[in-house]
């Protein structure tokens, strides 16, 4: 009775997600530098919301979620109507390619995109097609070039993970008009947040009906564990997405946590501002060790090493000091490793940490 059971096609080219690790054996003191997450965790506010929910655990959660789609319009100046909320904005992208891409479609995402545009795509049958970067950032021209007549949607996570670059948005705005209207282009704004000013693609969808914007509260919000995010796009776009939504795809705490979130934009401010200071100081360090390292424009760096044995040792070096970070040989990025950017403390324990491995003085 073996080899009845079949998936689809394309399913089993889906290689399990590996997810940034949590724990390093038989070490103490660890700190999780491996997913992004806010080191601070979200506003406290957010938490009281949390927390006020547990009176009210047996009721279904709102389905429209209009709260949270005002709070975030009201704070992103945008149209409540044109917001979707998700499960993450991983539902999001889920529901993007389940809408628009089939079996003999193609689905297109940059050399280093993140790990779920080939996974949605596969799941659906889809084909899956990289465009090159030029040196860890989005090469529009590249995008363009793989673009055909199949293509049904493009994803650009900008600032991208795990490179942490950025592309201004003129450049988008030269890929939305070098390619079909009716190509989908899903800008990805995980990390948007992290650029003050920088409105994640917001006007060029309300330009353009074939652009979707993605946005998330696993990020600087704090909320990874609550499963949070959302989609601005054309009214027509969230039509087609909000048939294939659940009507209680978010549970109640979760919508109450993120739209106290999303209203606390203090919290946020005083997040940026560390994010900067602490990314800014790292990447400097790093250079001054001799280490190559890209400017960052999100919460995490990318450090290259000399070869992946190196990357290797420095990441075993790590992870004895209790330091767990990201390696990313599966986005085809063997000799960096990309390192949260965490409390002052857990900064000053990278750099004491490479210091230590290069034989510098600490
Ligand atoms: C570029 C990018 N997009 C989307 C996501 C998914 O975020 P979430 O599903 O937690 O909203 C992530 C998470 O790391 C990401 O890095």
């Amino acid at each position: 009775m073996t080899n009845i059971i079949k998936p689809k096609p394309g399913i089993m080219d889906i290689e399990l997600y590996v997810g940034g690790k949590s724990h390093a054996v038989g070490v103490e003191n660890t700190v999780k530098l491996s997913s992004n997450e806010n080191p601070f965790g979200p506003s406290p506010k957010a938490k009281d919301a949390y927390i006020k929910q547990s009176d009210s655990l047996a009721v279904y959660p709102s389905s429209d979620h209009s709260a949270l789609r005002l709070a975030i319009a009201e704070n992103n100046g945008l149209n409540a109507e044109q917001i979707i909320c998700g499960n993450g904005s991983d539902e999001i992208i889920t529901f993007l390619c389940q809408a628009f891409a089939s079996v003999g479609d193609e689905v297109l995402f940059t050399e280093h995109g993140f790990g779920m545009y080939r996974i949605c795509a596969l799941g659906v049958g889809a084909t899956p097609i990289v465009a090159l970067e030029k040196e860890r950032v989005t090469n529009v021209d590249a995008l363009i070039d793989c673009c055909t007549a199949n293509t049904k949607l493009i994803f650009v996570a900008n600032p991208n993970n795990p490179t942490g670059t950025f592309i201004p948005l003129s450049e988008i705005e030269r890929l939305i008009n070098g390619v079909p209207e009716n190509t989908v282009v899903v800008l990805d704004g995980a990390y948007a947040e992290y650029i003050e000013g920088y409105d994640g693609g917001a006007k060029l969808v309300e330009k353009y009906e074939n652009v979707v914007m993605t946005r998330t509260f696993s990020k600087i919000y704090g909320l990874g564990g609550l499963r949070v995010g959302w989609g601005y796009a054309s009214p027509v776009i969230i039509d087609i997405l909000s048939r294939l939504r659940g009507p209680f795809n978010i549970n109640r705490a979760a919508l109450s946590a993120a739209t106290a979130a999303v209203n606390d934009e203090e919290y946020v401010k005083n997040c940026l501002l560390h994010n900067r200071n602490l990314g800014d100081f790292l990447i400097n360090e790093i250079r001054n060790l001799g280490f190559k390292c890209d400017d960052t424009f999100a919460n995490f760096i990318l450090p290259r090493f000399s070869d992946e044995k190196q990357a290797d040792a420095v990441n075993d070096t790590l992870e004895k000091d209790g330091l767990i970070v990201r390696q990313v040989k599966g986005y085809n990025l063997h000799n960096c490793l990309r390192i949260t950017i965490g409390k002052e403390a857990d900064c000053f324990r990278i750099i004491a940490s490479l210091k230590k491995f290069k034989g510098s003085p600490l």
